[in-house]
């Protein structure tokens, strides 16, 4: 089939489109370049793909780059974490907008399949287990308790520190900051699109993904990337909060088989996949394996927080296992290998 990939030269989408590829498919891809991600790293457009170079609010672009296609995965988007209020117009332009205008052209092609990237980060803290009242939504975290150094969001009912929950695809929403926002309307406009049209939704909730290609040195930067450019620099990798926040670091490669599988064999109605590694790792984990690895300096904790960011959020994937019949191929050990040679 012939595949729209919005947002294909990016970290992820650049892995999808050799997943579609490799799987023969056709692929026509759609991305704006936007300084604030690509400026300064070298782009080398794939062979045998067509190439729409325009942002997704653009209808004209879209119109264009739908012709022929049989299904769209949808990746282009601002990532990242909102770093404050004044970025929220971004977030709902980029992203918000930008889905709205993808899903009126869809509809104008009759194009009805979508696959769409979405987070983990929907679910806010996800869920907890209080030793008293059980199954429990932490409360958002407090500037003050934070500047306190209380890092572990407690039961909002009896002030208890809270075990980690996995959490499954029925979890209420609960967005923290600026992206996960834009993620969740993403998903509720892609819902009212598939009513409407009849269109098929796979909502792929990432977890953290790591693996060649991470953005460095930008805002778009992942931890394991922050890590690694600090090694390199001869530098400790500085870690946030205790360290002990978790967190699923899933392999790249696994998230574009993912994202195609849903591609290929979710063909109607509207369904969520988490798509994690299985096994949460705390930050602390990530930094001491990416020291061990480079043969670095030890990291420093630093008790530095960001008001947006979540304390644990960890993954069930199950019902992509189940129902995609996926599984992830890639260890955390030779994902970090890879990450660290590269
Ligand atoms: C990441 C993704 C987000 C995605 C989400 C899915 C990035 C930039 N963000 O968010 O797009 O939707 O996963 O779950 O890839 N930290 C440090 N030191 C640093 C930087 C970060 O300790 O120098 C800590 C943070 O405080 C946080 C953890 O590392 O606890 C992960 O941070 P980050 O890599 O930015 O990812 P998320 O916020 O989890």
């Amino acid at each position: 089939m012939k595949v729209l990939v919005t947002g294909g030269a990016g970290f992820i989408g650049q892995h999808i489109v050799r997943e579609l590829l490799g799987r023969g498919h056709q692929v026509c891809l759609m991305d704006s370049l936007r300084g604030d991600v690509h400026a300064g790293r070298a782009w080398l457009p794939p062979a045998d793909v067509e190439i729409v170079k325009a942002d997704v609010r653009d209808a004209d672009a879209l119109d264009q780059a739908l012709q022929g296609v049989d299904a769209v995965v949808h990746l282009a988007a601002k990532v990242g974490l909102g770093v404050d209020v004044q970025d929220l117009p971004d977030y709902a332009s980029s992203n918000d907008a930008g889905t709205a205008e993808l899903l009126a052209a869809m509809a104008r092609a009759k194009v009805t399949r979508l696959t769409l990237a979405s987070s983990m980060v929907v679910y806010g803290e996800g869920l907890g287990r209080c030793p008293i009242h059980g199954a429990t939504v932490p409360a958002p975290r407090t500037e003050a308790a934070l500047a306190e150094g209380q890092f572990e969001p407690p039961c909002p009912r009896c002030g208890k520190p809270l075990e980690t929950a996995f959490v499954s695809e029925d979890t209420p929403f609960d967005p923290r900051n600026a992206y996960a926002s834009s993620k969740v309307a993403q998903e509720f406009y892609a819902s009212n699109w598939a009513r409407v049209t009849g269109g098929s939704v796979a909502a792929m909730r990432y977890h953290n993904v790591y693996g060649p290609g991470m953005p460095r040195d930008t805002p778009y930067a992942g931890v394991a990337a922050i890590f690694t450019s600090a090694l390199r620099r001869g530098e400790a990798p500085k870690v946030f909060e205790d360290g002990g926040q978790r967190r699923d670091f899933v392999h790249v490669r696994d998230v574009a088989a993912a994202t195609v599988q849903a591609c290929e064999q979710h063909l109607s109605g509207v369904r969520a996949f988490n798509v994690g590694s299985g096994t949460p790792r705390t930050v602390g984990d990530m930094a001491r394996a990416l020291s061990r690895t480079l043969n670095g300096p030890i990291p420093i904790v630093t008790g530095q927080y960001r008001l947006g960011d979540v304390r644990h959020i960890t993954a069930d994937s199950t019902r992509l296992k189940r129902e995609l019949d996926w599984n992830p191929r890639v260890s955390f050990e030779d994902g970090l290998a890879e990450l660290t040679a590269s």
